[in-house]
């Protein structure tokens, strides 16, 4: 079991060659060569909370909204999964438009039409709803806690608390979902010491998924002139976490490949073993601007995956052909 120190030492202490080496070692040990593509459906940025950093918060004017429809949902996730993306992520803004039923309906028509793993990251909703989706066939759960630091989390994130947070994360490991969280790194206001807190909460936590980006100033925010998170403290989570976390996934994410030139094949090579292709149709890309300048913004949902797979081979690694459920053993076994 790691302590405080033993974080903090890996954290503060180790240099960047000594801990990125470790790091890839442990992802060697742990994961292979083997990198997971999911491919991400973003459905909706309709969000009727109000987060200070988020580009989708409610109090956007400037953004044009879009819905898909469950229809047009379940048709593009089952020609992804046809054309062999074995995992599809469904993500929107807190959207209470896609009611319990609508989003049954979805998990329900995905599952009949095609053989992948079906991740949802829909925000905090409730009991009720997270449980039928369960049942409906949804595999996993994407709720970043975005910071372990209680006060920050409650001034940037109005009408939800740290507590919370982590109440619905809680819920959703006793439901059986695969879970996963993570950290927004370089928020105003974060401290190092925040971040040694945020790991020992992954631990705490025992999640499946473990995501961390860099915060990314959005224009239309009350953040839009605060700094851009510092991509090599976000190097740096990545590979502790990996250390110490070992038997989780970790995707190298697209705000990391935003804010660093080959961000995604530099968090590839320090712990991270999963990227994400963009399916979302070009007509709404643009507009699901969590924040600016979004890479990949301009390539077909066609062309993601095979861009992916380029860089994945380029690496050295092979992409896999695997569900990639929780490395966590049999408790996930599907
Ligand atoms: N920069 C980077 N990531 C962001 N997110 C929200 N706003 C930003 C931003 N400005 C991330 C959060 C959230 C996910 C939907 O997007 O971590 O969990
Ligand atoms: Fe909505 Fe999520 Fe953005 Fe917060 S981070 S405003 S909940 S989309």
């Amino acid at each position: 079991m790691w302590t405080k120190a033993t974080i903090e030492d890996l954290l503060f202490g180790t240099p960047d060659e000594l801990l990125f080496r470790e790091a890839d070692r442990v992802r060697q040990e742990v994961c292979g060569d083997e990198v997971h593509l999911r491919g991400i459906l973003e459905f909706s940025n309709h969000c009727w909370k109000n987060c200070l950093y988020c580009g989708l918060r409610r109090d956007n004017r400037s953004l044009q909204r879009y819905r898909m429809l469950p229809e047009e949902i379940v048709a593009l996730a089952a020609k992804a999964a046809g054309d062999g993306m074995r995992t599809i992520v469904l993500q929107s803004g807190e959207d209470p438009w896609y009611t319990k039923d609508r989003v049954t309906a979805i998990i329900r028509g995905i599952k009949k039409k095609a053989g992948c793993a079906l991740t949802l990251s829909l925000g905090e909703r409730r009991e009720r709803e997270l449980r039928e989706w369960k049942e409906a066939g949804a595999d996993r759960y994407l709720l970043k806690h975005e910071t372990a630091n209680p006060k920050l989390f409650g001034s940037l994130c109005p009408g939800t608390t740290l507590e919370k947070r982590l109440g619905c994360l809680r819920l959703l490991k006793s439901l059986g979902y695969q879970v996963g969280s993570g950290i927004l790194a370089g928020l105003p206001g974060q401290k190092p010491e925040d971040f040694v807190d945020d790991l020992m909460l992954l631990a705490f936590l025992d999640v499946d998924m473990v995501g961390i980006g860099p915060f990314i100033p959005h224009p239309e925010t009350p953040l839009g002139h605060d700094p851009v998170g510092d991509s090599r403290n976000v190097l740096r989570l990545i590979a502790v976490a990996r250390i110490i976390l070992r038997e989780v996934h970790i995707p190298a994410t697209t705000a990391l490949g935003t804010v660093e030139r080959e961000g995604r094949e530099k968090g590839l090579r320090v712990g991270a073993n999963v990227v994400m292709a963009n399916l979302t149709p070009l007509r709404f890309r643009k507009r699901y601007a969590i924040y600016p300048s979004r890479i990949c913004a301009q390539e077909s949902a066609e062309w993601c995956p095979e861009c992916l797979k380029q860089r994945i081979t380029n690496l050295g690694r092979k992409v896999s052909r695997d569900y990639g459920h929780s490395l966590k053993g049999e408790r996930h076994a599907a």
